[in-house]
């Protein structure tokens, strides 16, 4: 527990959880996880004597789920920094982290220690009804570090993104008496459920759901197209956009969806002044301004993208995710709901709580942020990577069009901080996933993202990652790419 309590008035509680035995015991996991960790030092192929036992596993996984995994992984339960150990005993880097969650790692000191105290509580759950202090300790941190850019004041818990994103809806719907549309940019993915899978623009993700959810799609900043015209011909047709919206559904609309850095769309970005633009439009217009930054949280110049492109005075409500552990919705003043709104059972389990504290602490104390902050040399040390891949070998890399019609190329290694991206083979669909199967055979945990084009997807974690590791890294993705255009 964090409150401050004299030890003459402390509960038995935090008697127990601060007792020299819990102490010295958490000690001793952390040392003994730590002790194995640094064992695991490079890639490795499986052990032949695991072999069976593992495809047995992955067999069974694939049954139970009803379907078979996308990457034959099943974890070892350890690893060590950006080293991954799977239940065959091979070892892989680890350049996605379960879709960015593991920022810091695997079997990291710091964040393991967190959790297994959060583990120490009475009961495995925090819930909206019962709760220890763990959860609004973690919103607490949340919303100081909002307070210095944004409007920002309280925080809701809950257990994942979709759900964050699900409460924000609803703050948005309740605030702008259920006026019933919501904007939202091409190519954004907000999460699964039934409503966020509609919103997310990606047909695939929705085949059999009926549609409900009133959606008008907004054009995200095309490079090529600000590069062939101006960016001040992309912003005003936006904006042209965006005003014949609210001409043709007057007072319809309750929040406009901001991925400031699009995700799953492709790793694209966008400069300022086209947010800027749009926003002051919505506010104009009596419509939230809502900040999906599930996944750029923590990721890009600051622990909030919003701060990264200075919009913070214009958000209404932002959610994050992911590296947090915890999930949250963030909402000012003008959006805390009437009671009943929201609630669940859940908020969190007490080891993704004080984990997620822990990491917001590591984030903010780290050395992680601004222009010198370590994830922009991490990012440097990618691209010299990654364009020097695109030089050695030309032919992997043939020019990758927006779309099929688009007159220019758009750029074959992008992103931004730890949302990075290359894109061989012209980013076609087919060959990128074979990319990232051989990438995986050779040590190499990759994703995809983008709709076509598709791009080869890189979360690190940037949090433990060391600078040096990156030439090894790419040792692998080169094998891997030597293989699918072999
Ligand atoms: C921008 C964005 N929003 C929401 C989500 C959904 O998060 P979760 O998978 O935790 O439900 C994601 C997941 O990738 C995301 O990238």
């Amino acid at each position: 527990m964090s409150q401050a309590t004299t030890s003459a008035a402390a509960t038995h509680g935090e008697r127990f959880a601060h007792s020299t035995e819990v102490e010295g015991a958490v000690e001793t996991i952390v040392n003994a996880m730590a002790a194995q960790s640094a064992q695991i030092t490079d890639v490795r192929a499986g052990r032949e004597e695991l072999r069976e036992s593992y495809e047995d596993l992955m067999a069974r996984a694939g049954a139970a789920r009803g379907r078979g995994l996308m990457y034959p992984y099943l974890g070892s339960g350890l690893g060590n920094g950006a080293l991954v150990e799977l239940a065959d005993g091979s070892v892989k880097w680890d350049m996605i982290c379960g879709i960015g969650v593991h920022f810091f790692g695997h079997s990291d000191p710091g964040v393991v220690g967190a959790s297994v105290r959060g583990a120490m509580s009475d009961t495995i759950m925090h819930g909206n009804l019962q709760s220890g202090f763990e959860p609004y300790e973690f919103s607490e941190l949340l919303l100081a570090e909002a307070a210095k850019g944004s409007k920002l004041k309280h925080c809701f818990v809950a257990a994942s993104g979709a759900l964050v994103n699900e409460n924000a809806l609803k703050l948005a719907f309740q605030k702008h008496g259920a006026a019933p549309r919501v904007l939202a940019f091409k190519d954004c993915f907000m999460g699964r459920t039934v409503t966020m899978s509609q919103i997310g623009d990606s047909a695939g993700n929705r085949v059999g759901l009926p549609l409900s959810t009133l959606v008008d799609y907004m054009p995200f900043y095309d490079e090529a197209y600000a590069a062939r015209t101006s960016p001040k011909r992309m912003i005003d047709m936006a904006c042209e956009h965006l005003q014949s919206y609210i001409d043709r559904y007057p007072k319809q609309h309750a929040c406009f969806i901001f991925e400031l850095v699009q995700g799953e769309g492709g790793f694209n970005t966008a400069p300022r002044e086209f947010f800027v633009e749009l926003m002051k439009i919505c506010k104009a217009n009596d419509i939230a301004v809502w900040d999906d930054e599930v996944q750029t949280f923590g990721r890009t110049a600051s622990m909030f993208a919003y701060d990264t492109l200075d919009v913070g005075e214009y958000v209404d409500l932002v959610t994050i995710g992911k590296m947090s552990q915890a999930c949250a919705t963030l909402f000012t003043e003008e959006y805390n709901p009437g009671p009943g709104l929201l609630s669940a059972t859940f908020t969190g389990s007490g080891s993704a709580c004080k984990a997620g504290s822990e990491i917001v602490r590591r984030l903010l104390g780290g050395g992680y942020y601004g222009e010198g902050g370590l994830i922009a040399q991490h990012h440097k040390a990618f691209r010299e990577q990654a364009e020097a891949l695109v030089a050695r070998h030309p032919d992997w890399f043939p020019d990758v069009k927006a779309h099929p019609m688009s007159p220019s190329p758009v750029g074959k290694v992008g992103g931004i901080g730890g949302m990075m991206r290359f894109s061989p083979f012209g980013g076609a669909k087919d060959k990128v996933g074979k990319c990232l199967r051989a990438c995986y055979d050779e040590g190499v945990i990759l994703f995809s993202c983008g709709h076509g084009p598709y791009h080869v997807r890189m979360l690190p974690p940037l949090g433990v990652m060391k600078l040096e590791d990156w030439p090894r890294v790419f040792q692998a993705v080169e094998r891997g790419l030597a293989k699918v255009a072999g």
